[in-house]
């Protein structure tokens, strides 16, 4: 079992988004278990860059939605977004300047991730369901 798992109480009831859910879960694992394995500081930066690209696009995706279809939270949402981010970008930076993934680290991917999906995330469930959005 990996450091994350998905199941179905982080379903958003949009089969789009759950995918890309999952498909951050699955860099999260590789992320961690490179730590654990104490791979290489490069191996490591390079997760961390596709984990930043693949947030990226997922994040964009997910607003593209939200906007298509008038969220009324979505400036709220976005900001989230934009903090997260901004986290990913610092940690990149701290790899470059030879700083190691800590614990602490995927402690903050791990659970700012599922708190994200379990409570922004689940809100707009129901919007974009009525919006013809499955
Ligand atoms: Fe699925 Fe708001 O990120």
């Amino acid at each position: 079992m990996g450091y994350i798992t998905w199941d179905s109480s982080y379903t958003v009831n949009v089969r789009s988004c759950d995918l890309q859910h999952q498909k951050l879960f699955q860099l999260i694992n590789a992320l961690q278990e490179a730590m654990k394995t104490g791979k290489a500081r490069a191996y490591a930066q390079r997760i961390v860059e596709e984990l930043r690209r693949y947030t990226e696009s997922h994040f964009q995706a997910e607003e593209a939605l939200l906007e298509r279809t008038n969220y009324p939270a979505l400036a709220e949402h976005r900001a989230q977004h934009h903090v997260f981010i901004s986290q990913i970008e610092k940690f990149e930076a701290d790899l470059a300047g030879g700083a190691h993934i800590s614990i602490s680290l995927m402690d903050f991917l791990k659970n700012w991730l599922t708190n994200h999906i379990q409570t922004m995330d689940r809100k707009y469930s129901n919007h974009l369901n009525h919006h013809g959005v499955h």
